[in-house]
């Protein structure tokens, strides 16, 4: 008899997603003996039982679309809004699991989703997982898929903000998503020749970026670009926040912190600034063929691990290999950029500056 596999994908949906999904389905069919069957929406339906069988038609023709055609979810299963609650469902998940036969479940999703896809594998399911996120904040793992695709939406960007910002000696913002990393913003900011990067992982002081970009008018360039990632705040911010118990009033503080920077610009240098946020664009269409490559070999590879029945494992790239990586240590941790990355020095020699 056929073995099934379950597949779902969860958190913020990546370019990428259908392509992994293709290529977890397609080498279980190559090879024979697996069906595939794939739950709607992550874990929320895993709960309610939806789910789609996977066979050949099904795979066919997604490689390139943007998405997931499972659609997606925020829910996790042992905090799942049910009726006005929150309730631990995660048995109910698991009686799924096994009312449907299943021999393993692939998750596809963040560091969420890496979390939650360990808890399933310690309440006794045969889990396997795939790195996807525009935030490439997954650690063990040197790139997740949507991360390229999310960089090149970020660096048109800035490429198409030059002309406008020279044109009318403006300063421009541009605020890139990314969460608590500032991976999108770093990448799309070399790429694109910025002018000041701002990331979570180095606080800013507003004059210091005044002073640069006040430094690049005495030497005749009237216009400046700054890409902020989402996450990042200004040291002051960080002091209030410090001091803040409560957590609406932390939230508040961070509240419009971009605009809120433009407008403090505007101040210390008189240069009239505008503020650009890219929001879900960066998320959404067609995947670059890096990530389309990558999902497909990391999707391919998980197929070969369920084959070889080698469980709890995240498939990661490490060093140009697809490797396997132990939930327990992907599961928890974030990749923020370490300080002492070559790229934090290659911007800092081409004289952008960090905020610092
Ligand atoms: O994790 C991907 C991401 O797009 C982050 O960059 C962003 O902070 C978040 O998801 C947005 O979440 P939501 O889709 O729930 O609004």
């Amino acid at each position: 008899m056929d073995k099934l596999i379950g597949i779902l994908t969860s958190g913020g949906d990546t370019p990428g997603l259908n392509a992994a999904i293709r290529a977890v389905g397609k080498t279980l069919i190559h090879h024979g003996n697996y069906k595939l069957i794939g739950f709607l929406d992550g874990y929320r339906g895993m709960l309610e039982n939806r789910f789609i069988e996977l066979d050949d038609a099904a795979l066919s023709g997604i490689l390139t679309r943007g998405g997931t055609i499972l659609g997606s979810s925020r829910d996790k299963p042992h905090k799942m809004p049910i009726g006005g609650k929150v309730l631990d469902m995660t048995d109910v998940l698991v009686e799924n699991y096994h009312s449907n036969h299943l021999s393993g479940l692939v998750c596809l999703g963040g560091g969420g989703t890496q979390k939650n896809s360990y808890r399933l594998a310690q309440a006794g399911l045969n889990v396997l997982t795939l790195p996807k996120t525009i935030d490439n904040d997954i650690v063990k793992t040197d790139v997740s898929f949507g991360y390229d695709t999310a960089m090149m939406i970020a660096t048109e960007a800035v490429d198409r903000l030059h002309s406008t910002a020279h044109s009318h000696h403006r300063i421009i913002i541009l605020e890139t998503m990314g969460h608590k990393v500032g991976w999108i913003a770093l990448g799309s900011g070399l790429a694109g020749g910025a002018d000041v990067i701002l990331l979570p992982e180095i606080q800013y002081d507003e004059k210091k970026i005044a002073d640069a970009i006040l430094r690049r008018s005495r030497n005749g360039k009237k216009f400046s670009i700054i890409v902020i990632a989402e996450g990042a705040i200004s040291k002051t911010m960080a002091k209030k926040i410090e001091n803040e118990k409560d957590k609406d009033a932390k939230e508040k503080i961070l509240k419009n912190r971009t605009v809120e920077l433009a407008t403090e610009l505007e101040r210390l240098t008189r240069r009239e600034t505008r503020v650009t946020i890219l929001g879900y664009v960066q998320r959404g269409g067609t995947p670059t063929p890096y990530d389309r490559v990558l999902s497909t070999s990391l999707g391919s590879h998980c197929a070969q691990e369920i084959f070889k029945e080698r469980w709890g494992n995240m498939m990661a790239i490490q060093n140009n290999r697809i490797v396997t990586v132990p939930l327990e240590e992907v599961a928890g941790p974030v990749k923020y950029i370490p300080q002492d990355h070559y790229l934090l020095d290659c911007a800092r020699d081409l004289g952008i500056s960090l905020g610092e």
